[in-house]
């Protein structure tokens, strides 16, 4: 009798510890991505809200909407600016347009590879970076990989620069992409990302760019038969939240956060190449035509402009500083 009764009490005692565990969150917020659930760079938004409620032991619950259904990234960055939305995993061209100096995070062949970039985005340097959007009332919280991004087309085999020539090339709501894409004497179409696969089937466009994972889980493969390894330039992702509700926490819940988001980062960087590898399989096993360039100076020449004009005119330090830990 004593151990059936000391049986049920233990069975009592999981049952209210879990309990406690899944109770329901005193804290809900809302998170936004504009990619699939089962790529690379949903399923981190995933991992973070997962950590966030079991770190949490469950008071804190964020609600991760995939797949642009609370909009495009520039209706996303809008919504988090006032407040509407809590939380967002953004590309940075987007974003950039909020925080200028975040351009030269994006300058075209910045980084030697992708060990270069993250010595900048993982240090000193990038920590200052995640500040950037504050007078915007947006609070960056970590970097997310956003691999190298190359050119490919609908119908013309790409080998060399000149053959951008003319082209009308999708690029994201960014005046420094339009200004590469000029540079390379194309045509830029700035939109946002769920537009490019019809803009690319009814011929708006000849074609766009994007990483390796991107250019399969956006289906724009089905469509663009010519890919160029160029890798124009490395664009991170950011997990980032409207800083009023960062603010409304407590200071620990805050901590928690910003640790969470970190962890996310490590997870998803840790990840990367593989899906990078991954997806880059899946491009050849769907005959895509993928030209690797031995030298791509044409490319690195024709936007070499790019550091001196402009508002880069005035980030030489920046530049300088990055480029010292290549
Ligand atoms: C990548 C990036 C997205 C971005 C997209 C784009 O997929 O991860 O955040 O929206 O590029 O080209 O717009």
């Amino acid at each position: 009798m004593k151990r059936t009764l000391s049986l049920i009490l233990s069975v009592f005692l999981v049952l209210s510890l879990c309990g406690a565990a899944f109770a329901d969150a005193e804290i809900v917020f809302k998170m936004g991505d504009n990619q699939p659930a089962s790529s690379i760079q949903g399923t981190t938004d995933d991992y973070f809200a997962a950590l966030v409620s079991e770190k949490s032991n469950g008071r804190i619950e964020i609600d991760v909407y995939h797949d642009a259904q609370l909009g495009e990234e520039e209706e996303m960055i809008q919504q988090l600016q006032f407040g509407a939305l809590d939380f967002a995993q953004v590309s940075l061209s987007p974003l950039a347009e909020f925080a200028p100096q975040l351009d030269v995070l994006q300058l075209p062949y910045l980084y030697d590879n992708a060990d270069h970039m993250w010595a900048v985005l993982g240090g000193e340097i990038g920590e200052r970076y995640l500040q950037a959007p504050a007078d915007s009332g947006i609070t960056g919280l970590a970097w997310i990989d956003g691999g190298a991004r190359n050119f490919y087309t609908t119908k013309k085999e790409l080998t060399c620069a000149a053959d951008l020539k003319g082209l009308k090339l999708r690029v994201q709501s960014s005046q420094l992409m339009m200004d590469m894409v000029s540079a390379f004497d194309a045509v830029p179409q700035a939109m946002s990302y769920g537009d490019v696969y019809s803009a690319l089937q009814t011929g708006v466009i000849d074609g766009a760019e994007n990483n390796w994972p991107s250019f399969i889980d956006s289906g724009h493969y089905e469509l663009c038969k010519y890919y160029i390894v160029d890798g124009h330039t490395r664009v991170p992702d950011l997990i980032v939240c409207a800083t009023s509700a960062l603010e409304a926490l407590s200071a620990e819940d805050q901590a928690l956060i910003r640790e969470c988001a970190k962890a996310a980062q490590e997870d998803h960087r840790l990840r990367w190449k593989d899906e990078e590898a991954a997806a880059e399989a899946k491009a050849v096993e769907a005959g895509i035509t993928i030209f690797y360039p031995e030298d791509i100076s044409d490319f690195q020449n024709a936007v070499q402009g790019l550091y001196t004009s402009g508002s880069m005119a005035s980030y030489a330090d920046a530049i300088a500083e990055i480029r010292a830990l290549a």
